[in-house]
């Protein structure tokens, strides 16, 4: 479990230099939870411009009351990191939560099984936004390949994705495990197949066709979504 840093009782000038002293202190490979009552951008872009490259930045939770980001010390910095590598890097920890969440069903423990399926649920949602945002559209100025091409059959997948969410949502808040079940074996058949073609071919092609300075660019308005 990453530690959680909860910045709202600090007064705001002391805020910054606690995070980053936290964030020093990580080992590579560890993370910790920062929790703040306002959207951290500024803080995101001191991060960009000082660890370019070393560190990952998961929203856990978007407001309206509070804000949550999970921070990530990487295990190998790389300021020129790949589009593959990133947004795989995402369907993995992604993977990581709904394994919780199914756990946590398994287990009956409906609350812990909610908080980790909306957790599982805003990040999925905020990765398809992401994609179909900003990875999509320069994909498909640089290729021409827009109606026809890949990105026309990941959005559609999108969809289904997103319907099956709604529908896992009901049965958890409803404490159906077997709606639940029903809702998952739908969910990770499309969503193992679509990641794939994604990991093999969409962002492969990606990064052959973006400039560096272009990938870099995807790679930090995606941070700051
Ligand atoms: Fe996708
Ligand atoms: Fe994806």
């Amino acid at each position: 479990m990453s530690m959680i840093l909860d910045v709202r009782e600090l007064v705001p000038k002391d805020r910054h230099s606690k995070i980053f002293d936290t964030y020093n202190k990580l080992n590579p490979g560890e993370s910790f939870i920062l929790v703040n009552d306002h959207e951290p951008k500024p803080l995101l872009y001191q991060f960009q411009a000082e660890h370019d490259g070393e560190f990952d930045w998961w929203p856990l939770e978007q407001g309206p009351q509070a804000w949550r980001v999970s921070v990530v010390k990487r295990e190998t910095p790389d300021p020129d990191r790949t589009i593959t590598e990133y947004f795989q890097t995402d369907h993995r920890r992604l993977d990581g939560i709904y394994e919780r969440f199914q756990s946590a069903v398994h287990a009956n423990r409906w609350d812990e099984a909610a908080a980790d399926f909306r957790e599982f649920s805003l990040g999925l949602k905020r990765h398809i936004r992401v994609e179909e945002e900003i990875l999509f559209p320069v994909f498909e100025d640089k290729t021409g390949m827009h109606d026809a091409g890949p990105t026309f059959v990941m959005k559609m997948e999108h969809k289904e994705i997103q319907s099956l969410l709604d529908k896992i949502l009901g049965s958890t808040d409803g404490h159906d495990a077997a709606g639940v079940s029903n809702g998952s074996s739908s969910l990770i058949s499309i969503l193992m197949d679509h990641n794939m073609k994604e990991e093999h071919i969409l962002y492969p092609e990606s990064d052959a066709f973006l400039s560096d300075s272009e990938r870099k660019d995807v790679v930090k308005r995606s941070q700051a979504a």
